[in-house]
């Protein structure tokens, strides 16, 4: 395990997490490097002997360092932006293996991705595909295109991150996408490469996932009678991972059901897991401010806040919270709320936790790897986190904390 305790301390790998702390501060980010290696090499070994590829979706957890471990282990990248895609150029990945998704793509974005040599680009609506097509046309370059296609398959996830259904924003309808694929085929400066789909985030059941597969498979072959030969087939992302006493189905489970959905058909199958890499890689250190014991409730308030994780308020998600010193026979425990800081009755990380912790001590908020940092904000002027990224005993600072000036340097009074 990542995150263990050792002589009675938490640790990332064999790093203490008190040590950390003291060096860099709370609230603070810490990640485990051989937890993320360890959850793409799962990926690769369900994968052996296919031709298919991990496209690690960036927007789960863009530090460079991240990125940078993850590109010298061979994953290409989906991207939601030109913002996500200088990332990654920045961190050393290859812009032709990586795929941009995402339903409002700028004229600015299209044409930063077509001269950067972009892989792929996930077009998402009719009036996008005019648009790229433009963009190529004036570059003087053709663009390699998929549609993204909403199989209306329910997800049975959160409803804020359901996304394969018929009402959501993403995709071209399924009955829409054969008109649309010979449309673009017309289109001498469109290259159709591929097909995509994404039906939701934080799936523990494979079968909607293989379900939407089957689903893709079937229009690559009508495609295919239609002369229309696509090189990939982009199943998305979306497998969940354990944050309580769920039990995900494995990445291997995944990997296994919609390869072999796909059976025996030429093209590459592309993944982009975001979660399943990072999400429990990642722990949010905080520091107790205050022990406040109140008539209706007590509430342990710490050092980061909504503004830092906002997972708990935004889709009701349950994080562990462990005491980073394994609580002493003398601390009494009792049943907390776990809040931060900002002035905002939504402002928790946890609600109802039994803990013993005292003013001054560590707590680790779990499986906060994913959708952690990334969702992040300066709400009541509070300077983003540290980032610190674990590999066996070492610790290297990945992202340092910000400082308050920075905050509003991008600000001016009129004169
Ligand atoms: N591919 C596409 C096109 C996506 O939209 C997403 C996530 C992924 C891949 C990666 O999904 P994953 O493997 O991470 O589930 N902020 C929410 C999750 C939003 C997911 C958005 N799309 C949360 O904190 O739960």
């Amino acid at each position: 395990m990542a995150f263990d305790y050792r002589n009675g301390v938490l640790c990332a790998e064999e790093a203490p997490l008190d040590d950390i702390a003291r060096h860099f501060g709370t609230p603070c980010y810490v990640y485990s490097q051989r937890t993320i290696s360890s959850a793409y090499g799962e990926f690769s070994q369900a994968l052996a002997g296919h031709d298919a590829r991990v496209c690690y979706s960036v927007k789960a957890n863009s530090n460079l360092a991240i990125l940078a471990l993850l590109a010298k282990l061979g994953a290409g990248f989906d991207i939601v932006s030109g913002g996500e895609l200088a990332r990654v150029l920045a961190a050393g990945g290859e812009a032709a293996k990586t795929l941009f998704s995402g339903v409002g793509k700028s004229e600015a974005e299209v044409d930063f991705a077509l001269s950067r040599g972009i892989g792929c680009i996930n077009v998402e609506s009719a009036p996008e595909l005019e648009r790229v097509a433009a963009i190529a046309r004036r570059l003087g370059r053709r663009a390699p295109i998929a549609l993204r296609v909403n199989p209306d398959i329910d997800a049975r996830t959160h409803p804020y991150i359901s996304t394969g259904l018929r009402e959501t924003k993403f995709g071209v309808a399924y009955a829409d996408a054969e008109r649309l694929y010979r449309e673009a085929a017309k289109k001498h400066e469109l290259e159709i490469v591929g097909i995509g789909c994404h039906i939701g985030s934080l799936l523990n059941n494979a079968a909607p996932f293989v379900a939407a597969a089957e689903r893709l498979g079937a229009l690559v072959d009508r495609l295919q009678a239609a002369g229309i030969a696509l090189r990939h087939i982009d199943v998305g992302g979306g497998i969940g991972i354990r944050y309580k006493d769920e039990t995900p189905q494995s990445i291997g489970e995944f990997v296994r059901g919609a390869l072999s959905a796909l059976g025996r058909r030429r093209q590459q199958v592309i993944f982009d897991p975001g979660r399943s890499i990072v999400g429990n890689a990642g722990v949010l250190l905080t520091r107790v401010e205050y022990v406040k014991l109140g008539e209706a409730r007590n509430f342990m308030v710490v050092d980061a806040a909504m503004n830092d994780l906002i997972r708990a308020p935004l889709y009701s998600a349950w994080h562990e919270v462990r005491t980073v010193k394994q609580t002493e026979a003398s601390v009494e425990q009792a049943v907390y709320d776990v809040v931060g800081p900002v002035c905002e009755s939504a402002d928790f990380l946890a609600k109802e936790r039994r803990l013993a912790a005292r003013e001054g001590d560590l707590l680790a908020i779990m499986s906060a790897g994913a959708y952690g940092m990334v969702m992040s904000s300066n709400y009541n002027s509070r300077p983003r986190a540290a980032e610190v990224l674990v590999d066996g005993t070492a610790s290297h600072l990945v992202r340092r904390r910000e400082h308050v000036a920075e905050l509003f340097a991008l600000e001016t009074i009129p004169a």
